[in-house]
């Protein structure tokens, strides 16, 4: 529900309030974000502390203008006026920067609408939206602001910038979100990371001052994720109030979190504006993509279960509700060292083990044998294979057939290596990584003209499934094509119109996405691919972490995660990878009877349970390896008759009384667990018995199901 009364806007439904109103200044200010108010008290609503400079006009003391932005909760952060925290908004024109907006007009039933292309939030009931359209103090220039009501707690923010003046304008920050809140030593939990060692859970104290969270890499990155948290001090997994934020976007963001002297506290998200200047001429409009607010009171499993149930329903393709096929990749096995042989050879093996997607990866175009060739230039390499050959074997095998892409990127050797085609600066000497350059994705000739290449290159090969990847972020910033503070957004625009025109040329596909493993695990990127190789280590103690982190935005369906020849034993890679999409990567012909065996016992774990219990169930944190010995989680599924448990011990355990207590059964279903017959209560409150010996990092995973004969009470 949206109402407008007295000036006070309440958008609310079963579980969240939002509260904002204009002041007599025409500020909208921000009066209230949490838990659903059942009404409100417009005389208790101020948003701004007590805060009177008094000064002695010689008789008494005098407040001429009691109205200061800098210390009232604004829904839009003006610049160079008196709010000192940090913008939302900065527009320029004719080297004027100070931008203000007030209020104007609303309507309800308004939502920004981007066209299918763009990533968004899909599949919306338009009712509960709200376009609040602000106008600059000076400049004939609109900002609309929306609001869409989702689900019980749910907020999507965007905002649209017009340019209605005579002139030029440049637009030089555009916040998805500004939400200001009174600082109640919230606690921040965001997601830092690198390459193999992606989205680490970092919780920390916030104190006086700026906190910021960004991309710079052209691509949100490994480095630092857009999603992130903020709770109540006390907040724990399953009790207490947090709130979430997320942007739907793949290219550099900024989260802000502003601490002011006053005790308020600013968050913005958005795009990053370092290096980000947009030219809007007369008539054009830029819009800021999506930004997502979650909230909870239950803690923040709770709110994990908000974003992934969001995900599934409005962020993921339609068509990737099916169930995910278990799928093998060439490249920890092969690299790119194969042949048409080798390759049917592994795809026989693999068969064995239970594959339904065989995915060829790198390496079967142009001179590619090593990572200095071939990228830009995409032809079959006919000489080392017949691909035609190896897709059809596939299907005949009975399994879906997968190929790998990295459209963006160029090495040295192909024609497409041209300073006119690059993301380089003609001044300095090429810095290359990995042995490759990027291509200038600004340029949409380039994107169509990459597009086009690997369409004909495939147009033969019957392909179910296309991984692509990306493998450096954009450095020495500069385009022949595209004005320097455009290049980073329009890129990403780029990245955008590639992935739309490939599943428009094969529509039937899964996409499966990839940046060095997990370098875009974004909602950008989740719109056109519902999974993405996680990271690229596969180890399974670091998996444990990269998971475990990755679980607090994102569904376990969309983490890529493969059984894979890395160190450690099948078993507690099987079980890892498990709580993932589940595949596997490594030589198929080079494994044991006994390897087989184990995997086979897993495959059968899978197609039993691996759609009902962990793609579409709901998961739950039990025990925290960032923060105890113990790393354990488990998933149940809809009508909680099965429940999957995974326990890691990061030290060797001596037997010492140790419970897992489980959450999300039925209190009164009798669950069978290694042979004996609990109630849910039983393992809710009292737990699983783990108080035997551990060797050190060992990973256990256990089946708790409904018992068949007279099972509920
Ligand atoms: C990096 C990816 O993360 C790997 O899985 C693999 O696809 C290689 N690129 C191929 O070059």
């Amino acid at each position: 529900m949206i109402t407008f009364d007295s000036g006070l806007f309440h958008l609310y439904n079963k579980e969240i309030s939002y509260v904002m109103g204009v002041n007599s200044h025409g500020v909208l200010e921000h009066l209230y974000f949490g838990k659903k108010l059942s009404g409100f008290h417009r005389k208790n609503f101020i948003s701004s502390p007590d805060y009177n400079f008094q000064f002695f006009d010689g008789k008494e003391f005098v407040n001429p203008d009691p109205f200061y932005e800098n210390v009232t909760q604004t829904e839009v952060g003006s610049f160079l006026r008196n709010d000192l925290k940090p913008a939302s908004f900065i527009l320029e024109q004719d080297g004027d920067d100070l931008t203000d907006f007030r209020f104007a007009e609303y309507r309800i039933g308004g939502r920004n609408l981007y066209g299918e292309g763009i990533p968004h939030v899909r599949r919306l009931d338009q009712e509960d939206a709200l376009e609040i359209i602000c106008k600059d103090a000076r400049r004939n220039v609109e900002l609309h602001l929306f609001y869409t009501l989702l689900e019980e707690n749910v907020l999507i923010r965007s905002a649209k910038i017009v340019n209605r003046t005579d002139g030029e304008i440049v637009l030089k920050r555009a916040m998805s979100l500004t939400l200001d809140l009174p600082f109640e030593e919230q606690r921040l939990i965001h997601f830092p990371g690198q390459w193999a060692n992606e989205r680490n859970f970092c919780k920390e104290e916030l104190a006086f001052g700026l906190k910021t969270m960004y991309s710079l890499e052209g691509r949100s990155g490994h480095l630092e994720n857009p999603f992130f948290i903020l709770q109540s001090r006390d907040t724990t997994e399953d009790w207490g109030s947090c709130m979430s934020f997320n942007l739907v976007y793949s290219g550099n963001f900024k989260n802000e979190i502003f601490v002011s002297s006053f005790r308020g506290m600013r968050v913005n998200v958005g795009i990053n504006d370092d290096n980000f200047s947009f030219r809007l001429k007369p008539g054009e409009s830029f819009s800021a993509p999506e930004a997502i607010l979650c909230f909870s009171d239950r803690g923040l499993n709770d709110l994990s279960a908000t974003n992934h149930r969001l995900i599934q329903r409005h962020i993921l393709p339609e068509k990737s509700q099916m169930r995910k096929p278990l799928l093998f990749n060439s490249w920890e096995g092969a690299g790119m060292d194969f042949s048409t042989e080798s390759i049917l050879r592994y795809m026989k093996k693999s068969k064995k083990i239970g594959t339904e997607l065989f995915v060829l990866d790198d390496g079967w175009f142009s001179s590619r044998n090593d990572d200095r060739h071939g990228l830009g230039d995409w032809t079959v390499n006919r000489k080392k294979i017949d691909l035609k050959k190896i897709a059809d074997a596939c299907h005949e095998l009975g399994m879906k057939f997968g190929i790998w892409i990295e459209p963006e990127m160029v090495n040295a050797d192909t024609s497409l290596f041209r300073d006119e085609n690059l993301i380089a600066h003609p001044d300095l000497e090429k810095r290359f990584s990995r042995n490759q350059l990027v291509l200038d994705f600004s340029n949409e000739a380039i994107v169509d003209g990459v597009l086009h290449q690997i369409a004909d290159a495939l147009k033969d090969i019957p392909v179910d499934y296309i991984k692509y990847d990306m493998n450096r972020y954009l450095g020495d910033v500069f385009s022949f094509h595209t004005a320097q503070g455009e290049i980073f957004h329009r890129y990403v625009l780029g990245v955008y119109r590639f992935m739309d025109g490939l599943l428009k040329i094969f529509p039937d596909i899964l996409l499966e996405n990839c940046a060095s493993g997990g370098g875009r695990f974004d909602l950008g990127m989740l719109y056109f691919s519902p999974q993405i190789w996680c990271s690229d280590e596969t180890d399974p103690v670091r998996r444990l972490y990269i998971q475990y982190g990755t679980s607090y935005g994102y569904p376990l369906q969309t983490m890529a995660s493969h059984v894979s020849k890395a160190k450690g034993i099948y078993e507690s890679k099987a079980m890892i990878a498990f709580f993932g999409t589940y595949g596997y990567e490594m030589n198929p012909t080079l494994l044991t009877k006994e390897e087989i065996e184990i995997l086979r016992k897993f495959n059968r774990l899978y197609r039993l349970y691996h759609e009902d219990v962990i793609e579409n169930g709901r998961f739950y944190r039990l025990s925290s390896p960032f923060e105890s010995d113990f790393g354990a989680f488990m998933c149940v599924n809809d009508s909680k008759s099965t429940a999957i448990v995974l326990f890691h011990n990061l030290r060797k355990e001596t037997n010492q009384y140790r419970f897992l207590k489980l959450k999300g059964l039925n209190k009164n279903i009798r669950y069978r667990w290694r042979d004996e017959i609990f109630t849910g209560d039983y393992l809710m409150n009292v737990g699983l018995n783990l108080s035997y010996f551990m060797e050190q990092n060992s990973t256990q995973i256990f089946l708790i199901r409904k018992t068949v004969k007279g099972g509920e009470k």
